[in-house]
């Protein structure tokens, strides 16, 4: 699959989200992505849960902004906001099931499922989800995918 036409059609939806809250929205997409053997309603979900937290826990006048590119034998797609954050305590459980962290209890939508089940589609694929966490200036998520299926699977 092509993978940059179909993150381009897959952010769609998720703009016009951030910009009716009042986000700013950044795409920086490389046309040239390898092609992945991947279950795009899968990835799309998982990055979906991802990008739903950036809008959710970014306050208006913020701003998102997802960039994507490869790196020898994986493809990444990076989520960036401006958002709450989240405290250095907390980065290690919000993969959990059912973890909220103190901000995320704020919210009354959400039952903590959404990074866990993320974190589960991306290592069916062999690949991962990173958290990377500037206190105070947002939060950003990686996800890994290898380029090719058979990486792992050998
Ligand atoms: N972009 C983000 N900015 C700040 N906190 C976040 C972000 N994404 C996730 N979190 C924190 O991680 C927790 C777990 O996220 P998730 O599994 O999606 O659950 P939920 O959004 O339902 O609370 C959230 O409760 C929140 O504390
Ligand atoms: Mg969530």
């Amino acid at each position: 699959m092509a993978l940059s036409p179909w993150l381009m059609q897959e952010l769609a939806p998720w703009r016009e989200a951030a910009q009716h809250k009042g986000l700013r929205w950044q795409v920086n997409v490389p046309s040239a992505l390898p092609e992945l053997t991947l279950d795009a309603d899968r990835i799309g979900q998982a990055l979906g849960n991802v990008i739903s937290n950036a809008i959710k826990y970014t306050p208006a006048n913020g701003e998102i902004a997802i960039d994507a590119g490869e790196e020898k034998a994986e493809v990444w797609i990076r989520v960036r906001d401006t958002g709450v954050g989240i405290p250095p305590e907390e980065q290690a459980r919000i993969f959990e099931p059912f973890y909220r962290g103190t901000t995320g209890r704020r919210f009354p939508q959400g039952m903590g499922l959404g990074l866990s089940i993320a974190r589960d589609l991306l290592v069916a694929h062999g690949g991962r989800i990173e958290v990377e966490n500037t206190p105070g200036a947002g939060s950003t998520f990686t996800l890994w995918l290898p380029a090719r299926l058979d990486y792992w699977q050998n």
